[in-house]
């Protein structure tokens, strides 16, 4: 079934998530953009030896995640799973992020105002605050630290649980749990643990909101009285895994990019009105949703000149359809003065990142505040010893030893 203009598919498929060993550490695995130069719709074999499709230009990305042919139900049979820990994650009801519409869109709905420009942007103060007392912290009486662990991890996940109306006190027991189920080494049994261990938490904690409200999310659903304890908990869990893992990778690994093109940072710190396309400009070049974004094909389809059956999986590589030269000109380079709106680092479709308004509030703030008040910001290790997140499902850096 190859099409016109398809090009000669890689005689053997690529074994996914893909290494990036041999490869720079910003940039996609070499084997997935080689797969976007030579054959970009190709066969992939996955951990249990079963195959699926990686999707990996913008075009064709978009096509997927775009078309309700593709499903995101990860009960579906041929639903691509990167690890046994992923499939074991399905196992347990889950909410709006692998189900389709209409349900899908009824549990979103819920929380689409919470989200929205206007109510994030009027945070912006409130998360300044958190970002200097964090910074003020961190700097006291030292000159070095590690920046994941004192700024870029605390500052998302303060806000999230502000947002929740979860106490933060506990950050150890959820980001453990969330780093378990983020983690592609985790087993099965690790993930089933970890997964219910949250569960467990938010329903206690919806559960003590319908005693006694307060003005956060999860008292809010509760309040909405359409959902039972366990959907809410459900929706809370999500929030809060994708609410700081996702913005603390990127606050790091956003640094560090800039450390690495000092001529990126010396341009950004001139001019900080440079700051929102700047953070456009890192999420794409960055893209840490690195592994690519699972659906399963309910009918035929042809993508890039190929059919995908009803039955098969894919996975849209983000990354690579960031780097498509196509679309942004000389894509491997970071250039914080350059258009990077139409990337796709928050997904595409009815799935698009619903805190795409709040990462971007905190990215912005982040950066901005870490340049402006760190003038001598510099790595405190060789480049060669920072630990990169391969094994993770959200890329990034494990830490990262700053000194100013
Ligand atoms: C969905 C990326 C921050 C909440 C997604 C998706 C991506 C993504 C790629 C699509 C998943 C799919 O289609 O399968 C990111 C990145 C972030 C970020 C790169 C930060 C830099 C956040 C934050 C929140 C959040 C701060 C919440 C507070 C969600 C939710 C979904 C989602 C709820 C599911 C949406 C749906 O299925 O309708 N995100 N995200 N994300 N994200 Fe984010």
């Amino acid at each position: 079934d190859t099409g016109p203009g398809a090009g000669p598919a890689p005689l053997t498929p690529l074994a996914v998530p893909a290494t990036r060993a041999e490869g720079c550490p910003f940039d996609p695995a070499p084997g997935v953009e080689r797969a976007r130069r030579e054959a970009p719709v190709t066969r992939a074999t996955l951990w249990d030896g079963s195959t699926c499709w990686l999707v990996t230009r913008h075009q064709d990305v978009r096509e997927v995640l775009g078309d309700p042919r593709f499903s995101a139900d990860a009960t579906r049979p041929g639903f691509p799973f990167l690890t046994a820990g992923g499939r074991e994650l399905a196992a347990v009801k889950p909410t709006f992020i692998r189900q389709d519409d209409p349900e899908h869109a009824r549990l979103r709905r819920m929380l689409t105002a919470e989200f929205m420009v206007k109510k994030v942007e009027a945070m912006r103060p409130e998360v300044q605050r958190l970002a200097d007392d964090l910074l003020d912290r961190m700097t006291a009486g030292r000159d070095s630290a590690d920046l994941v662990a004192e700024f870029a991890l605390p500052l998302p996940s303060l806000v999230i649980c502000l947002l929740l109306g979860v106490p933060y006190d506990d950050h150890e027991f959820f980001q453990e749990r969330s780093r378990l189920l983020l983690s592609l080494r985790s087993t099965a049994e690790e993930v089933r643990t970890a997964q219910e261990d949250l569960r467990r938490y938010l329903t206690r904690l919806a559960q003590s909101k319908r005693r006694e409200p307060d003005d956060g999310i999860v008292s809010r659903l509760v309040a909405r009285g359409e959902l039972d304890d366990e959907e809410v908990s459900s929706m809370g869990r999500l929030l809060l895994i994708a609410g700081h893992e996702t913005t603390a990778n990127m606050t790091a690994l956003s640094t560090l990019a800039l450390l690495r093109n000092p001529d990126q940072l010396k341009r950004l710190r001139a001019d900080p009105s440079l700051i929102k396309g700047a953070v456009e400009e890192l999420l794409r070049y960055l893209t840490i949703v690195h592994n690519g974004l699972p659906r399963v094909a309910t009918e035929d389809v042809t993508i890039g000149g190929r059919t995908i059956r009803a039955g098969e999986g894919v996975l849209c590589t983000l990354n690579s359809a960031n780097r498509d030269d196509d679309v942004f000109p000389a894509g491997d380079a970071l250039d914080v003065g350059r258009d990077a709106r139409r990337h796709i680092a928050f997904g595409f479709g009815v799935h698009q990142c619903l805190g795409q308004p709040l990462a971007r509030v905190e990215l912005q703030i982040a950066v901005e505040t870490l340049l402006r008040r760190l003038p001598d910001l510099r790595l405190a290790v060789p480049f060669e010893d920072v630990r990169f997140r391969h094994d993770m499902g959200i890329y990034g850096v494990h830490a990262l030893p700053v000194a100013w």
